[in-house]
């Protein structure tokens, strides 16, 4: 993402996502405190995606993962991401699902990652809960929330990522 990308007018229907593209993410891509990638239309946002390498207790993806080292394991964290309201539907979902699968490659390949991991929201603002979504590609659910409300952590493994990003 580029200062000059125009993120004005973007709404993916949760109002804290939306604040974080137009208020936080151009800046902390460069004070490179997460990584914020976009798909434009011209200059204009349709859709983002913010990663972080992340490391979480072994514990919580060894269920999906057998002989995983009780060390912390490295992932890619599934930071934020939306897609336009106006703009659902054309295929900026997969294009951001794309940037997250070769982010996590990249990062194992480069320096270890055993998956993406990511914080699905439930259901809020007009927007459906983020689970199914994430379910139907393949992530499974590592911890469930403690309150009703709290988001979902589900992960999906880099055999999968790499399989994802071989089927095309
Ligand atoms: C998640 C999001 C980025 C996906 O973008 P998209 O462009 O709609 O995604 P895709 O094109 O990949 O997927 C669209 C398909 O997924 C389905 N889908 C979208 N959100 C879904 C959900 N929460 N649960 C189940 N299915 C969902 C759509 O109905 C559509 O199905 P279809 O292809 O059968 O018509 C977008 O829905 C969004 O911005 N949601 C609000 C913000 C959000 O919840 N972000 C995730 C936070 S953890």
């Amino acid at each position: 993402m580029a200062t000059a990308d125009v993120t004005f007018g973007f709404s993916c229907g949760r109002s804290k996502l939306d604040e974080y593209l137009v208020q936080r993410a151009a800046s902390n891509n460069v004070a490179g405190w997460s990584a914020t990638s976009v798909v434009l239309e011209g200059l204009r946002v349709v859709g983002f995606v913010t990663t972080v390498p992340a490391a979480v207790e072994a514990k919580l993806v060894r269920k999906v993962i057998r002989n995983l080292p009780g060390y912390p394991a490295p992932v890619l964290l599934l930071a934020r991401m939306g897609a336009n309201l106006e703009d659902r539907g054309r295929g900026v979902g997969p294009l951001l699902m794309d940037v997250a699968y070769r982010g996590a490659v990249e990062l194992a390949d480069r320096f270890g990652c055993v998956g993406l991991l990511t914080h699905a929201k439930a259901a809020g603002e007009g927007q459906p809960d983020a689970r199914p979504y994430y379910a139907g590609l393949g992530f499974a659910v590592v911890e469930e929330p403690a309150t009703e409300g709290d988001p979902t952590t589900m992960f999906l493994t880099m055999a999968k990522v790499r399989e994802k990003l071989a089927a095309g």
